[in-house]
């Protein structure tokens, strides 16, 4: 009983034709509008991870995770045990599959799909004492790189009430808890990534940020730097995490929410002895990195 993967998420946005700015810029491909929603997807993958709806103002429009084949039918039936009803699909929304709403009331779609890795990239080549990854060639990145995410890795959510969410996405749909900071923060995986989906305590529900995976920390800095000079501002970055111990680079998107780009996420496979810690919140937040800024945790779908 179990969702294995977390397939794409929607925004509901003001403007699309800004979003899908942000995110080509990004470095997702545009694939075009699709039942009213522009359709956004990483380079190496034939499937879109993010779309974008018309709507009043940014909000989360679903989730969708896959579930294949056995995990469909032992999904659908966690869901009956926990008295959780099926709710009609949202207009416009990829068809198939069942729907749900969460505690908080996000609209969640668990498909039959079992999730398309994207092709594994070539080792790094990096030079580091007594190692020596790369010799007679030059290891700065072009003046021209950029980033080219290779697939979403997890969403942050606020949600009033984590412990409730935490129970929820555990009980019945079958995620783990892999980390997190008494009732501050919760992030919870059902892949081997150490996390998919993570919630941070607010006055309500809201959506923080997607994160897609890049190749390096080079590549994290010069799609930072791209994005700038295409007049993006930088939210938090560059530094590391404490819990999940990726490298991270939150840029701002235009609805106060953020897009960050990962390296060298915590891998958890299924079957292992990984005890989830609940960590100080001293170290919730990063290891090292610039600042905080004020508002980062700030969730504008609730507050100015
Ligand atoms: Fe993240």
């Amino acid at each position: 009983m179990a969702v294995r993967a977390l397939l794409h998420y929607a925004l509901e946005v003001p403007d699309q034709t800004v979003g899908e700015k942000f995110y080509t810029s990004f470095g997702l491909v545009d694939e075009g509008r699709r039942d009213g929603a522009v359709a956004l997807r990483p380079a190496p993958l034939k499937r879109e991870t993010v779309l974008l709806y018309g709507g009043p103002s940014k909000r989360l429009h679903h989730l969708a995770f896959g579930a294949p084949g056995d995990d469909f039918a032992a999904t659908k039936e966690s869901l009956r045990r926990a008295g959780v009803s099926q709710v009609d699909p949202p207009r416009g929304a990829p068809e198939g599959g069942l729907w749900l709403r969460d505690p908080d009331g996000n609209l969640v779609n668990v498909r039959d799909e079992a999730p398309a890795p994207p092709p594994p990239d070539p080792p790094l080549r990096l030079n580091s004492p007594g190692h020596i990854g790369r010799q007679v060639d030059r290891g700065a990145p072009e003046s021209t790189a950029t980033a080219t995410p290779r697939r979403l890795g997890h969403v942050l959510l606020f949600t009033p009430d984590v412990p409730r969410q935490l129970d929820f996405y555990t009980r019945v749909l079958g995620m783990k808890l892999s980390d997190r900071s008494k009732s501050i923060i919760a992030f919870l995986r059902c892949t081997t990534d150490h996390h998919n989906v993570a919630f941070l305590t607010s006055k309500g529900p809201g959506f923080h940020h997607g994160s897609f995976e890049v190749g390096s920390v080079d590549e994290i800095a010069m799609g930072a730097v791209r994005m700038q000079e295409r007049g993006f501002q930088p939210g938090w970055g560059l530094g590391r995490h404490v819990i999940g111990s990726n490298f991270f680079y939150y840029m701002r998107d235009p609805w106060g929410s953020f897009a960050e780009y990962f390296h060298d996420l915590d891998y958890i496979p299924e079957a292992c002895a990984w005890e989830p810690r609940d960590w100080p919140e001293a170290d919730a937040l990063y290891r090292w990195g610039p600042p905080v800024p004020d508002d980062f945790g700030l969730n504008r779908e609730v507050e100015a």
